[in-house]
């Protein structure tokens, strides 16, 4: 069949989750949602930041590119597979904003908790702005500014993080009970969900093990390994993703962290 020339490239969006909230939750660091999210939109070292504060003041929290969210729109990606087929990523990441005076979660106008909150398919805010980086906020028109489309998006697929490194203050065990619960919300959506393993370059080889035990304990999980630091199996993640909300796209070859380290 002679292919539609005029026909646009599909759009998708991704929304990052996993474990977020005050540092009673996720101890002194956060799993890498952003940093995850920063190289897949922006790869190049340049554009890549590898601190990105959840912490807050409440002018910053109501800012264009908050907006009073708990979630950040990271712009789009334009993303062509190796069969040549385009599309078009809208990424979003759903954290947990502490306020910087109370150290408790800025109050926002959904007051659900993380796990049921980050589990959303359906996302408003109106005039939202692209999320760049933290020296941004406050400063908003020295850089690029993006809207997030309509001010609405439908979310299509889920990416888990789950950090397998050391963590900081936080136990293992902890986050794959929290992942456990948001787990159970999001596949409610029956939208496809990848795991990244993130922080792979600093892995505990017991933590991916207990990882790999809790995918292959649900149902058509899959689970990649990465390191947004080096910049390893990043791309690979998201593809594996796209491949599952576009079936006639080859499946991505995936590898190992390490394996894929050595052919970097
Ligand atoms: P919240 O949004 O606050 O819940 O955190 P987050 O999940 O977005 O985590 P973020 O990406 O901000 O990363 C937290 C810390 O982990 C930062 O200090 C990052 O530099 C570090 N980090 C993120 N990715 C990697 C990685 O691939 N390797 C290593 N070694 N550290 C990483
Ligand atoms: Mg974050």
């Amino acid at each position: 069949m002679a292919k539609n020339k005029d026909a646009r490239p599909p759009v998708f969006a991704i929304s990052v989750v996993g474990l977020s909230g005050t540092e009673k939750d996720k101890g002194n660091c956060g799993v890498g949602k952003s940093c995850l999210c920063n190289r897949y939109v922006r790869p190049d070292a340049d554009n890549y930041y590898s601190e990105h504060t959840s912490v807050l003041s409440t002018i910053d929290f109501g800012g264009r590119v908050v907006n009073n969210d708990h979630f950040l729109f990271w712009g789009d990606v334009s993303h062509r597979g190796d069969d040549g087929l385009d599309c078009k990523i809208y990424l979003i990441e759903q954290t947990e904003f502490i306020d910087d005076q109370t150290f408790l979660p800025h109050r926002s106008t959904n007051l659900q908790p993380y796990t049921k909150r980050a589990a959303a398919t359906k996302l408003q805010s109106a005039e939202k702005l692209m999320y760049i980086c933290t020296d941004q906020l406050g400063l908003e028109q020295d850089f690029d500014q993006k809207q997030m489309p309509d001010g609405k998006l439908n979310i299509d697929a889920f990416m888990l993080c789950i950090d397998v490194s050391k963590g900081c203050n936080r136990k293992f065990d902890d986050q794959i009970k929290f992942v456990n619960s948001l787990y159970s919300h999001i596949v409610k959506s029956k939208k496809p969900i990848v795991v990244a393993a993130t922080k792979c370059d600093e892995c505990v080889d017991q933590h991916l093990r207990d990882l790999q035990n809790f995918v292959a304990s649900k149902k058509n999980l899959m689970l990649i390994e990465t390191s947004a630091r080096f910049n390893i199996n990043v791309e690979v993640c998201f593809n594996t993703l796209i491949q599952q909300l576009d079936k006639t796209r080859g499946k991505p070859k995936t590898v190992p962290y390490l394996e894929a380290y050595k052919v970097q």
